[in-house]
């Protein structure tokens, strides 16, 4: 038999911890960050700090990039619905945008393999406390894993036009586009809201290890 957990854990669902519903960590898990965050300064200081160079300026990168990538993809999917009756230059974004898809996809499940497996147990040894904040990036990346797998399916629905006079296929391609936008919208805010508040907490710790 398992023993139970020696910290509450969270109801990830809640309207204060999903990260499709909050806005910004719960007090209660912001007020449990405070000693090590008084230890590591502030955003801006993080930079300045003995131990930033490494891993935490690493960790920090990827992130830039993936938040790059990810603002990034709406605003090809709108670029491609301007030029689909356009053969050459709606090859020309389509390949693009699928580059950038795959892309994002595969840096993000590479990332988040290593939180899941590395950084995560390790900060979970180190600082007990921060429990319940792994429990919410654990429920994170299930969001984001469901939601880049939909990403990854409307990628590969859409089609593929033969005869460049075929407004049908054309009529196809706009609907699975704005299909595409709808999701790629999603994971933007997705990740926006999620690397935000796993930098307040993991960087900090990162830096006191
Ligand atoms: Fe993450
Ligand atoms: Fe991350």
């Amino acid at each position: 038999m398992s023993e139970s957990p020696e910290y509450e854990s969270i109801d990830y669902d809640s309207g204060i911890h999903h990260v499709e519903k909050r806005s910004a960590l719960s007090d209660e898990l912001q007020s449990a960050l405070i000693s090590l965050q008084k230890e590591s300064g502030t955003r801006t200081q993080w930079q300045h700090h003995h131990r930033f160079a490494g891993e935490a300026e690493f960790w920090l990168q990827v992130h830039k990039a993936l938040l790059g990538a990810a603002a990034e993809l709406p605003g090809r999917c709108a670029a491609l619905m301007l030029v689909l009756d356009n053969p050459s230059e709606r090859k020309k974004q389509l390949t693009q945008l699928s580059q950038l898809g795959s892309q994002l996809i595969h840096h993000a499940h590479t990332h988040h393999h290593v939180e899941d497996h590395h950084f995560f147990p390790v900060f979970k040894r180190a600082y007990p406390k921060l429990n319940p904040h792994i429990e919410l990036l654990d429920g994170d990346h299930r969001v984001l894993t469901e939601t880049l797998d939909q990403l990854e399916t409307a990628f590969k629905s859409m089609p593929v036009i033969k005869r460049e006079d075929n407004k049908k296929d054309q009529s196809l391609l706009s609907i699975k586009t704005e299909q595409l936008y709808t999701v790629a919208k999603r994971v933007d805010a997705l990740f926006s809201q999620h690397i935000s508040d796993e930098e307040e907490i993991c960087i900090p710790a990162l830096l006191q290890l």
